[in-house]
């Protein structure tokens, strides 16, 4: 028995017509790009933007999840300290310890949303107050990857605060050592600012 058999003529019309919606419905989606904003304006980031780089997978996987697959991959975090040597340390110290800008290895944010690496991929790419501009014309977002993998790498804050990694990662995390640099950057720039 099918439905013809069973349903008057006038409902088959609305059975078939559900049965399409439904069936459009169901096919899966590819999984959607999350939206990055601007970390002062909150405005949507384009990130059509900047300097061309190859759409690696580590970019694609990020883009849909904010996850950082470098945070975990040596060569990516080597080649991230010589980005940031270069693009970076001008303004936040090799070590990251702080200069005229921020250091950025330790578990205090201006931005609080730093802590997870979705925000801090917006505060690089889109850029902040003053100083740091949208670093988006120097760098791919691969390379803005591999840069931030090198910054948690040398994470010396609390592992309670390190936003960017999951609960079950927290349990074997360690922190690296805190540079003796920082504390005499951190007086200083608590001095100028
Ligand atoms: C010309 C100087 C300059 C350069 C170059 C620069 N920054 Fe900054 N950065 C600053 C200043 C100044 C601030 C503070 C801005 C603010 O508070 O809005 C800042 C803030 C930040 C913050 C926010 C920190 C927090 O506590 O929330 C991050 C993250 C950051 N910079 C990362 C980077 C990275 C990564 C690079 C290299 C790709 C970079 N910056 C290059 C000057 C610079």
């Amino acid at each position: 028995m099918n439905y013809k058999t069973i349903l008057p003529k006038k409902m088959r019309g609305i059975v078939l017509l559900t049965l399409s919606v439904l069936s459009v419905a169901m096919i899966p989606v590819a999984q959607s790009q999350l939206m990055f904003r601007n970390t002062v304006t909150g405005d949507v980031l384009d990130l059509s933007f900047g300097k061309k780089g190859e759409k690696t997978e580590a970019v694609e996987h990020f883009l849909n999840t904010g996850e950082n697959h470098y945070n975990t991959d040596e060569d990516a975090i080597k080649a991230g300290e010589s980005l940031f040597a270069s693009a970076c340390s001008g303004c936040h110290g090799h070590l990251a310890e702080g200069k005229l800008g921020p250091a950025l290895g330790d578990d205090y944010y201006t931005y609080p949303k730093n802590a997870n690496d979705k925000g801090l991929f917006e505060t690089i790419y889109g850029g902040a107050r003053s100083m740091m501009g949208p670093q988006y014309n120097n760098l791919s977002k691969d390379e803005i990857l591999q840069i931030m993998a090198w910054i948690r790498s040398i994470y010396w804050g609390s592992t309670e605060k390190a936003d960017w990694l999951t609960e079950e990662e927290k349990e074997t995390f360690q922190p690296a050592a805190m540079p003796a640099e920082f504390k005499e950057a951190l007086e200083n720039f608590n001095k100028n600012h």
